[in-house]
């Protein structure tokens, strides 16, 4: 049997080609399952699982918890909001004292970066990143990944841009790694200041206009501004934002080709993106969201079943 080349999946980058490869087929196959009339296989019965959230997630938090029920994983969920951490309990304290009560994997959603690295040093468990800070959101980009390869049969050779706020998004820097590693070529579009500095290190184009990237692009992934990461202005208003690099109907159709439209979630509709072009037929957001869920089961599939867990 193969096997990852990772005891945890804290990002992208410790990812090897094979690894995604070996993901995205694994996939493949609780694709189907999951598209039976009986959903649920026995594969992780005697694995216990805690999703411990320190940040608000609808899509990634749902899905990894029905992808656990799915695989017949006993699960446990943390929300920080209603737990001790608030009276000045340690990250490493909280963990320990979730471990203690026999639990053998971690998935862990974090505001600051690095935070399941850090874990990972301290604990003695399985760690899944599922999303720290403006860092990585591995399961997103591999989902990502998957939905491009269903739409076109490959990910090599297709053209993506990433519009938006690329400096405060943790999918845009896993989306970049494991679109590269994949031999597909990446764009980032979007205002000057919300770019890293270090960018063009990645490999990836830089355009400015949203036109010249999406007449370039198969594929453009529109990401939502993330307002509650800004600690300065980075434009004048959302308005403005939305004239520069929002995508409309009339764009969309103005084009030299027919582009395919993402989206990670949650979509601020009139922002980065219109109504009429999220529920368009170019749109392939809600696959996304479906194929998050079979994604996220072969991750933990290849996880808890190539290591020893605790
Ligand atoms: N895409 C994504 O991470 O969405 P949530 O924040 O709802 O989990």
């Amino acid at each position: 049997m193969q096997q990852l080349s990772n005891r945890h999946l804290l990002g992208i980058k410790d990812l090897t080609e094979n690894d995604i490869q070996l993901i995205l087929e694994t996939a493949d196959n609780f694709k189907e399952v999951i598209n039976r009339p009986i959903k649920k296989v026995p594969s992780l019965r005697d694995v216990t699982i805690a999703n411990i959230f320190f940040e608000n997630s609808t899509r990634t938090k749902l899905s990894f918890e029905l992808a656990q029920k799915r695989l017949s994983a006993d699960i446990i969920n943390f929300a920080a909001s209603s737990s001790s951490v608030s009276k000045g309990e340690t990250l490493i304290d909280t963990v320990n004292n979730i471990l203690a009560m026999k639990v053998d994997m971690i998935v862990m959603r974090h505001p600051y970066a690095g935070a399941g690295i850090f874990l990972s040093k301290h604990i003695n468990a399985q760690i899944i990143n599922a999303g720290d800070g403006a860092h990585e959101h591995p399961t997103q980009a591999l989902l990502d990944a998957f939905s491009i390869r269903q739409k076109y049969g490959d990910v090599a050779g297709k053209k993506v841009v990433i519009v938006g706020d690329i400096l405060h998004s943790r999918v845009a820097l896993s989306n970049i790694l494991c679109l590269q590693k994949l031999g597909a070529e990446v764009m980032v579009c979007g205002p000057t200041t919300l770019m890293p500095r270090y960018i063009k290190e990645l490999g990836v184009k830089v355009e400015h206009n949203l036109r010249k990237a999406l007449n370039w692009c198969d594929v453009a992934n529109m990401l939502r501004i993330q307002l509650e990461r800004f600690e300065i202005k980075y434009f004048p208003s959302i308005r403005e934002y939305s004239m520069m690099y929002g995508l409309n109907k009339q764009i969309l159709d103005s084009l030299d080709k027919e582009i395919t439209i993402m989206h990670p979630g949650p979509i601020n509709r009139g922002v980065e993106i219109t109504s009429d072009v999220a529920d368009s037929k170019q749109s392939i957001i809600l696959e996304q969201v479906e194929n998050g869920v079979a994604v996220r089961m072969a991750v933990m599939y290849l996880l808890a079943s190539q290591y020893p867990l605790v």
